[in-house]
C-alpha cells in the first residue's frame, strides 16, 4: 500500500514525496561537483618504507613520496586524496583509469608507458640485494642462486627472472619477503635501494645489503591516460620544487 503524507492539508503520495526528496538531493550534490571541488585520487601502495608506508602509531600514510606529492599538489594547486591500494591493483587501476594519479616509487618503463602517462623523473634508484647478515656466499646480484624474493610485478622481480640460477618468489608485500629472509625461508630479497637500506637499518645485525645498486631507474608520478594537462602542471611543479631545494629537504628528512 502506497502511504501518503499531508503537508498543509495537501495529500502527497509516496512517489511524489520521494521525487521531492530526490530533487532536493540533486540540488545539494550537483553544484558541489560542478564547482570543481572533487579531488584527484592518488593511488599508492603504502608497503614500501621509507617512500610510502602506514605509520603504525598514527595510521596515516607517510613517507618521501607522500611529502613529494603534497608539495606538488600545493605548488600546482591540485586538490588530492590518497588511496592506499596493493601494487598489482595500482598498476591495473592506472591502466583502466580507476585513479587519476599514482605515486608509489614507480619506475618509468617503456612497458608501463603503454598503459599510463608519466611525469618527469623525480628520483633515481636502483635494485639492491639484501641477504642474511651471516651470508658469505652472495657478494652481489651475480652470485644470486636459490629462492629470491621480490614484490610481485616490480622491477626487482623482473631482474630476478633474468638470473638463471635464481628462482623468483613473489610477495604482495616486501615486508613479508624480508621476514622470510630472516626466517631462512629464502636466500635473498631484491628491491629498490632506499627500501633495502631502510630494512637493513630497522633489522640491524639480521640482514645486510651486498654490492651496489645494479640497475638505473627513475621514479615518475603516473597519470591515467587523458590527464595530459595535469601531468604538465606536475612537471612545472617538479621543476620549481627542484630549483627551490624542496627535494633536497625531503631527501634529508627521509633518507638520512
Ligand atoms: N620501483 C619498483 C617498480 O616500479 C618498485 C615499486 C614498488 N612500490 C611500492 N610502493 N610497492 O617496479
Amino acid at each position: 500500500m502506497a502511504w501518503t503524507k499531508t503537508i498543509r492539508g495537501i495529500v502527497v503520495k509516496k512517489t511524489t514525496w520521494l521525487l521531492l526528496i530526490g530533487l532536493l538531493l540533486v540540488g545539494i550534490v550537483v553544484p558541489g561537483c560542478s564547482s570543481g571541488t572533487s579531488s584527484l585520487q592518488v593511488a599508492t601502495d603504502a608497503t614500501w618504507p621509507p617512500f610510502e608506508y602506514v605509520n603504525t602509531d598514527t595510521k596515516e600514510i607517510e613517507g618521501f613520496d607522500i611529502d613529494v606529492m603534497k608539495a606538488i599538489a600545493e605548488k600546482a594547486d591540485l586538490d588530492i586524496e590518497f588511496v592506499n591500494v596493493g601494487w598489482d591493483p595500482l598498476l591495473a587501476g592506472m591502466a583502466q583509469g580507476t585513479y587519476d594519479l599514482a605515486i608509489s616509487s614507480i619506475t618509468i618503463t617503456e612497458d608501463r608507458k603503454k598503459d599510463m602517462l608519466f611525469s618527469d623523473p623525480y628520483f633515481a634508484a636502483g635494485q639492491m640485494v639484501v641477504v642474511a647478515a651471516d651470508n658469505t656466499s652472495i657478494k652481489s646480484h651475480m652470485d644470486l642462486s636459490g629462492v629470491v624474493g621480490a614484490q610481485i610485478g616490480t622491477t626487482g622481480a623482473f631482474e630476478i627472472e633474468k638470473i638463471d640460477a635464481a628462482e623468483l618468489k613473489t610477495y604482495d608485500d616486501i615486508g613479508l619477503a624480508v621476514q622470510d629472509l630472516m626466517n631462512g625461508q629464502i636466500v635473498a630479497v631484491v628491491c629498490d635501494n632506499p627500501v633495502a637500506l631502510d630494512y637493513v637499518k630497522v633489522n640491524a645485525g639480521k640482514v645486510k645489503t651486498v654490492g651496489e645498486a645494479f640497475t638505473d631507474e627513475f621514479y615518475g608520478i603516473a597519470a591515467a591516460k587523458g590527464n595530459e594537462a595535469v601531468v604538465a602542471k606536475i612537471n612545472t611543479a617538479i621543476a620549481a620544487l627542484e630549483a627551490e631545494g624542496k627535494f633536497a629537504e625531503i631527501s634529508k628528512k627521509w633518507l638520512e
